[in-house]
């Protein structure tokens, strides 16, 4: 199983590497990484979305299996070190490489995202979602997320923002939504990793945010010794919605590295 990762800004110093949310890819992060054009940026397609293929693994990928996907990218690319940021799916990757490869993380930024494992219910809901997508509605299983996806405020004032994420989630791959949600279901506690690792955090959540609470935030940052950032007028989406926010937060962090 392989990630494709596509390299921005000039290569040579240490990267930032942005791991995406469930069922989007690398796309999610372009306005961010057009604001930092000074930074080397690294944006993963996670296996199963944008141009990486789907796990063949016929019991699909795990949360840890696209860790090690990403680790082995970033080291045949030459990149031994990053500062990490992941939002939701993408933070739930970010703890497995920070549980499995602790040596190439000089940061991480966790955004909209939790460290807790599912409860039974979400566990089942994510199986159906799978089953949905392999059989006759495809993407359209994951085509109501958009309201869980972008906060009020976007979908009030942002209506092209709010378009974009329903055309990319028109677009998701049915075998990495299938996948992905397997994967997610499956995922362990991680507060754990989070209280072990020793390097500069950042924990961001969207006021607005549905599927990530206010606790969920506030659990990850005390492990991590931060404190949350809190961003009005985002959602859950907070990277697209409102991204020279995140944009200035992840600079700081990098600085905060000593990159
Ligand atoms: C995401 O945005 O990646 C998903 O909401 C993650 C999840 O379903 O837990």
């Amino acid at each position: 199983m392989t990630a494709v990762i596509h390299h921005h800004g000039s290569r040579g110093t240490t990267p930032l590497v942005l791991l995406h949310a469930f069922p989007l890819d690398a796309r999610m992060w372009d306005e961010v990484i057009a604001l930092l054009p000074r930074q080397h940026i690294i944006a993963v397609d996670l296996p199963g979305f944008g141009e990486s293929a789907a796990s063949a693994d016929p019991q699909g990928p795990t949360l840890e299996s696209m860790a090690d996907a990403v680790a082995t990218a970033l080291t045949e690319a030459g990149v031994d070190r990053a500062v990490f940021a992941g939002l939701s799916m993408g933070g739930y990757v970010a703890m497995a490489l920070a549980e499995r490869h602790r040596e190439m993380i000089t940061g991480l930024a966790l955004l909209s995202t939790k460290a807790a494992a599912d409860p039974p219910a979400a566990r089942e809901t994510r199986l159906e979602v799978a089953r949905q997508a392999m059989g006759t509605e495809g993407a359209g299983a994951v085509a109501a997320m958009v309201d869980k996806l972008v906060g009020l405020t976007t979908t009030g004032t942002r209506p092209r923002v709010r378009a974009q994420v329903s055309t990319w989630l028109s677009e998701a791959p049915p075998h990495g939504i299938a996948g992905a949600q397997r994967a997610m279901a499956a995922r362990p506690d991680r507060h754990q990793v989070l209280a072990g690792l020793q390097v500069p955090a950042l924990v961001v959540h969207g006021a607005e945010d549905a599927l990530a609470t206010a606790d969920d935030h506030d659990r990850m940052a005390d492990q991590l010794g931060v404190d949350v950032m809190t961003l009005n007028g985002a959602g859950h989406l907070c990277a697209v919605e409102v991204p020279a926010e995140v944009a200035v937060a992840l600079a700081d962090l990098m600085g905060r590295a000593g990159h």
